[in-house]
């Protein structure tokens, strides 16, 4: 009837090709297989199978919402056990999501975010004031200051609350339960389900985790209602919010899921940004020069306020090439509506899990040309990056698509630029170790491993 089987490697009875992938950084298997089996694969997990998509024309093919819709599977099902229907892990169709988004999107708009600057102000600051007294003598380790300042701001910003994590070496209870959260729930998702005898105590501690997030959650909520205050952050848009549509208010249990989604959704993510956006700088000098050179045109020597982040043009193209090259979420997963033929020849059946493997997507050579794989923010600048996307629709995606797609972009990117310009202004730096290469870490987001910088600050300024 035309159409073929869709390849993939053969695996063994009951586990399919669960060996077949690297258990510390599955991504590095997925993106082998690409290699090996071209634009389209599937994989199967303990009779539980994956279609792996990536090139250019399949992801824009998967982009359709008339024709696909996010599914929530594999990790995301675990992390459901915390989150339940919250925004990130809600199946479609799902009405909290319905109330969720329509009550949320004001509180994730330009202007609203822009109230936040204050905020994101005060704990970039605090990264600043850590490093400039650590001086060029110690070894920065990039991954995790970056992660205790994504998880300050959003916990600041969303719910008036901090962590304080720069004030500690050991990080907040809460941060802790939330790690070892994301990793087990990875690891689940790769298990077959008869193995689950075999895991009894990392099951229980999962279930501790998830008790001591819900529970840090909820009182930061109770608090809040008690003692009512002017703050306009996202959990007063939550309280105070109605849904346009159905008159409802959300839940106290809807309010508690979206709060644990915004700081697992928001912090390793910018984190990650952040940490390959320095690599990337440290790796390419003359990127790196532009880069600061804005920064000293645009903002000089004084306080960075938010007119000046629309200016940093290049920066702003540091950021898009930087996603492109390493999408803290390497991939996300839809499903057919309906039975479906894709590619022109593949069937796969209503349903079906599909990931969109942006890692191997965003460096096809039909969008990018040859040089690709180079690192090269010009070709991202505003202009640049408009053309790409009307003649390569869905060529870039690292916030995801349509309705299900990131709703805290403008919260990511305000505070990506603000950090990027306050560190360049403020310090110079250079690799800890110049034979540096780059390695993964994975959780449900990538970030680089083992990654350290040096810092001093600028002569210049005070
Ligand atoms: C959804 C990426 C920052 C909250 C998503 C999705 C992606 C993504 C790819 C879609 C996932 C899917 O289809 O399964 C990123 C990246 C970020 C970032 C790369 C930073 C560089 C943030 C921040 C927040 C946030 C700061 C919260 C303040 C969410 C939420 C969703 C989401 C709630 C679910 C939206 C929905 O389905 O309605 N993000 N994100 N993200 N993100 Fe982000």
């Amino acid at each position: 009837d035309g159409t073929e089987e869709i390849p993939g490697p053969s695996g063994w009875p009951f586990l399919g090709n669960i060996r077949t992938v690297d258990s510390e950084v599955p991504l590095k298997s997925i993106l082998n297989l690409a290699d090996q089996y071209g634009p389209i694969y599937k994989l199967n997990f303990a009779g539980r199978t994956v279609v792996f998509c990536s090139s250019w024309e399949l992801i824009n093919e998967l982009c359709d919402e008339k024709r696909f819709a996010k599914s929530v599977n594999s990790a995301l099902k675990e992390v459901r056990n915390a989150v339940h229907d919250g925004l990130f892990t809600a199946k479609m169709g799902e009405p909290n999501w319905g109330i969720a988004h329509r009550v949320l999107m004001p509180a994730f708009g330009p202007m609203s975010i822009a109230g936040m600057f204050d905020e994101m102000h005060d704990i970039a600051g605090q990264l600043v004031m850590k490093w400039a007294r650590h001086g060029s003598s110690v070894p920065i380790m990039v991954t995790d200051d970056f992660t205790r300042l994504t998880l300050d701001t959003l916990a600041l910003c969303a719910m008036g609350y901090r962590f304080n994590s720069f004030y500690h070496d050991e990080m907040h209870p809460f941060i802790e339960a939330m790690g070892s959260f994301l990793t087990e729930s990875g690891s689940r998702s790769r298990r077959p389900p008869f193995a689950s005898i075999l895991y009894r105590d990392s099951t229980h501690k999962y279930f501790e985790d998830i008790d001591w997030m819900r529970k840090t959650a909820d009182e930061v909520l109770m608090a809040r209602k008690e003692n009512p205050n002017d703050r306009m952050d996202l959990l007063a848009a939550m309280l105070n919010g109605t849904d346009p549509k159905t008159g409802q208010k959300m839940t106290d249990s809807s309010i508690t899921d979206n709060l644990i989604t915004f700081l697992i959704a928001g912090h390793e993510t910018t984190s990650g940004l952040l940490s390959f956006a320095f690599h990337q700088l440290l790796k390419h000098p003359e990127a790196y020069r532009k880069a600061q050179n804005e920064v000293d045109q645009v903002v000089g020597t004084g306080k960075i306020k938010i007119e000046h982040l629309g200016q940093l043009k290049y920066i702003a193209a540091v950021l898009r090439e930087t996603l492109r090259h390493s999408p803290t979420i390497a991939q996300f997963a839809v499903a057919p509506i309906q039975d479906e033929i894709i590619g022109g020849r593949y069937k796969v059946p209503k349903n079906q899990t599909i990931a969109l493997l942006l890692a191997k997507s965003q460096m096809d050579t039909t969008v990018y040309g040859k040089d690709a794989d180079k690192f090269k923010p010009e070709r991202i600048l505003d202009e640049n990056f408009d053309m790409l996307n009307k003649k390569f629709p869905n060529c870039w995606k690292p916030f995801g698509n349509g309705t299900r797609a990131c709703i805290g972009r403008p919260f990511a990117w305000q505070e990506a630029l603000l950090v990027m310009a306050m560190l360049l202004q403020n310090f110079n730096f250079r690799m800890d170790d110049p034979n540096y290469q780059l390695h993964i870490n994975q959780t449900l987001t990538i970030k680089p491993k083992g990654f350290y910088m040096r810092c001093s600050l600028r002569e210049n300024l005070t």
